[in-house]
């Protein structure tokens, strides 16, 4: 496993983790995560995959240059990282969450690019106002207070309950070093997300939509129900996993990804 940096834009990189060798495998996390969301992920999957985790702007080692960006413009990052590891060839781009909404972003411009497409722990809808408010609420807290305090209890609602100690305080620790201006940032840009819902039936590639059972953002029910729209996907659920399902399950998680047909 190895970290590199790839030149995305007039002088901003994106940091990326990568393990392994194979088709490649394309692991987007979640907010206010990194690639270390994806540790269950990246030696496991490394003998049948080339995974390859870059970071969004701002987050891990990813510089922030400018205090705005859309998920659009981290969409078109992602496919200057594709275009760096396996230029000819499509990708499996999987996306966690936040890294969800930038893969549907990722789909309507560059489908053509992928053979897979996982939608983990995320939803195509966009934010109504109230969840609009929440998110510039805790931008504003983030710039004026720091991270601690604007992403304080969350951790809560990212890990089921039954997950343990120590897998907990990791998922914290991740959320703790995210900076201030990365947090304020990439709210600002969620709040703004489009709505992918009605064009579910349009996403011809091959999908799996994996949530937790007790994930309390993205429950099963409501999961399986914009899954079933799109023509060609499947849908699972893991038992005893929160918002945070590669961290909190990997076997499980792993097994799924190994069996991609
Ligand atoms: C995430 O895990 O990326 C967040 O829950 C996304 C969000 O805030 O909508």
């Amino acid at each position: 496993m190895h970290r590199i940096s790839i030149l995305v834009q007039d002088g901003r990189s994106s940091s990326v983790v990568v393990a392994g060798e194979g088709p490649l495998l394309m692991l987007l996390h979640g907010f206010p995560l990194d690639h270390r969301l994806w540790t269950g992920q990246l030696e496991s999957l490394a003998a049948k995959y080339q995974v390859v985790c870059p970071e969004f702007r701002g987050f891990g080692g990813s510089t922030l240059e400018e205090s705005e960006y859309s998920l659009e413009d981290l969409a078109g990052d992602v496919e200057v990282v594709r275009r760096h590891f396996a230029p000819s060839d499509p990708m499996i781009l999987a996306g966690l969450s936040m890294g969800g909404y930038v893969a549907f972003e990722y789909w309507s411009r560059y489908a053509a690019n992928l053979s897979q497409l996982l939608l983990v722990n995320t939803k195509p809808s966009a934010d109504d106002e109230t969840a609009i408010a929440g998110r510039l609420k805790m931008a504003e807290v983030a710039r004026q207070e720091g991270t601690a305090i604007a992403i304080h209890g969350m951790v809560d609602k990212l890990v089921s309950k039954s997950t343990n100690a120590e897998l907990r305080s990791q998922a914290e620790r991740m959320m703790l070093s995210t900076s201030p201006a990365a947090l304020a940032a990439a709210q600002v840009a969620m709040s703004r997300r489009r709505d992918f819902v009605s064009r579910l039936p349009e996403i011809q590639v091959p999908t799996l939509v994996i949530t937790g059972d007790d994930d309390p953002l993205c429950p099963p029910k409501a999961t399986q129900a914009w899954a079933s729209m799109l023509p060609n996907a499947k849908f699972q659920s893991i038992a005893d996993a929160g918002h945070l399902s590669p961290l909190e399950k990997p076997d499980e998680f792993n097994a799924l990804l190994l069996n991609l047909t």
